[in-house]
C-alpha cells in the first residue's frame, strides 16, 4: 500500500501557487493509500518569524487542509513540532548528508545568496535534512509537491540509497509526485519569478478578498501582442494565466488556449478570475466555518497521536541500525 506524505511551511499566508501546486491535490491521494499531511512549523523557524504570526499561520494551514477536502478519518493531519520523532530522526540522518550537497540546493542559494555567512542560521542550511526526516519517518513512497521542492526529495532519495547501502534495507525510497498542471505558478507581477508567500505584489493569497483577487488577476502583467496563446518563452504572463485557468478547470494550458483564440487579453483575464473565484469562494467559506468552529484543534491532537505511533516504529529501526543501544 502507498504511503503518501506532504507538508506546508507556515511562514506566510498561503498562495494560489501553494494551492495549485500542492494543497488542492492532497485529497486525491486519500483513496490510494495512507496519507500523512502536516504543518512544517519547525521548518518555519529557519528564517526569522514573529511567534504570534507563526501560531496563527499554523492554525490557518490546519483549517485550509480541512477546507481542501482532507478527511481526518482517512488522512493523518498534524503539527510537525508535536511529533518529536522528526527532530530525533533528523539528529541521526543529518550525518549522512554533506555540506557540498546542501550548498548546491537551489532554495538555499535563492534565500541566502545575498546574505552574509554570519547571518545565515544553521537551520536554513540543514533544511533538507529535516525535510528528508519528515518523509522517511513515515516510510512514504509518494511525496506530492510543487516543482521547487523536487530537488529536496531527490536529496532524500540519495540519503536513502547511502543509508541503506550501509545498513541494509531500512528506509523507503520516496518519489516526488508533481502535478501535471501548475507545478510552478509564477508571480502575476513578474512572470519570470515563482509566486511565493513573500511576494505580496505578485501573489494571490488564499485569504484575499474575492474583489482583491479579481483586481490582481485583471492587473496581472501580460505580454506584447494581443493573441492569447500558450508560449512560455515569448508570452510568460499569458501562459501563466492559462496554466492557472487550466488548473481550475482540470485541462492543460494548451487546451485552455484553444478556448480563447479569439479573445482579447481583458476578456480572457475576466474568465481566469471567474474560474479562480468559482473554486476559491466556496473554499474560503469552508475555511471560515472550520476556523470558527475550532474543530481543527481536536484533529491536530488526534493526528499527532497517530503520527507519533507510526513514526516511533521507523525511528526505532533506524536507531537500532546505526547502533544505538535499545535494550
Ligand atoms: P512550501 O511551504 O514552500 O510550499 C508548500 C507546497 O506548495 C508548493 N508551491 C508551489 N507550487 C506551484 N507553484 C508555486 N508558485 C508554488 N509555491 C509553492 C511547494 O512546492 C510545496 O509543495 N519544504 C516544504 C515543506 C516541507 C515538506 C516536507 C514537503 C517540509 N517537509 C516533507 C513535503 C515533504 C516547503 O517549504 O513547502
Amino acid at each position: 500500500m502507498d504511503r503518501i506524505l506532504s507538508g506546508i511551511k507556515p511562514t506566510g499566508s498561503l498562495t494560489l501557487g501553494n494551492y495549485i501546486g500542492a494543497l488542492k491535490h492532497f485529497k486525491d491521494f486519500q483513496d490510494q493509500g495512507e496519507v500523512f499531511i502536516f504543518i512544517a512549523d519547525l521548518h518555519a523557524l529557519t528564517l526569522p518569524i514573529d511567534p504570534e504570526v507563526l501560531r496563527e499561520n499554523s492554525r490557518d494551514i490546519a483549517c485550509f487542509y480541512l477546507a481542501s477536502g482532507l478527511d481526518p478519518k482517512k488522512t493523518t493531519i498534524f503539527l510537525q513540532s508535536q511529533v518529536p520523532q522528526h527532530a530525533e530522526l533528523n539528529a541521526i540522518l543529518q550525518n549522512y548528508l554533506y555540506m557540498g550537497e546542501l550548498k548546491r540546493m537551489t532554495q538555499f542559494k535563492d534565500k541566502c545568496s545575498k546574505m552574509n555567512d554570519s547571518a545565515i542560521g544553521l537551520g536554513i542550511f540543514a533544511y533538507p535534512s529535516l525535510m528528508a526526516s519528515d518523509i522517511l519517518l513515515y516510510d512514504a513512497n509518494k511525496v506530492p509537491v510543487g516543482e521547487d521542492q523536487v530537488q529536496h526529495v531527490e536529496l532524500a532519495r540519495d540519503l536513502v540509497n547511502r543509508f541503506n547501502h550501509r545498513y541494509g534495507d531500512i528506509l523507503t525510497l520516496p518519489k516526488a509526485e508533481v502535478t501535471k498542471i501548475g507545478k510552478r505558478i509564477m508571480s502575476l507581477s513578474d512572470p519570470s519569478k515563482k509566486m511565493s508567500k513573500s511576494d505580496p505584489k505578485g501573489d494571490i493569497f488564499l485569504k484575499d478578498d474575492p474583489a482583491v483577487i479579481r483586481k490582481k488577476i485583471m492587473s496581472a502583467k501580460t505580454d506584447s501582442g494581443s493573441e492569447v496563446s500558450y508560449d512560455v518563452e515569448n508570452k510568460p504572463g499569458i501562459s501563466n494565466l492559462l496554466t492557472i485557468y487550466g488548473a481550475m478547470k482540470d485541462i492543460s494550458p494548451e487546451e485552455a488556449a484553444k478556448l480563447f483564440t479569439n479573445s482579447r487579453y481583458g476578456d480572457f483575464k475576466k474568465e481566469v478570475a471567474n474560474a479562480v473565484l468559482e473554486e476559491l469562494i466556496p473554499f474560503q467559506e469552508r475555511y471560515q466555518k472550520i476556523k470558527e468552529s475550532g474543530e481543527y484543534l481536536s484533529v491536530l491532537k488526534e493526528g499527532a497521536q497517530k503520527a507519533r505511533d507510526v513514526a516511533s516504529v521507523i525511528l526505532k529501526k533506524v536507531q537500532h541500525a546505526v547502533g544505538l543501544l535499545d535494550e
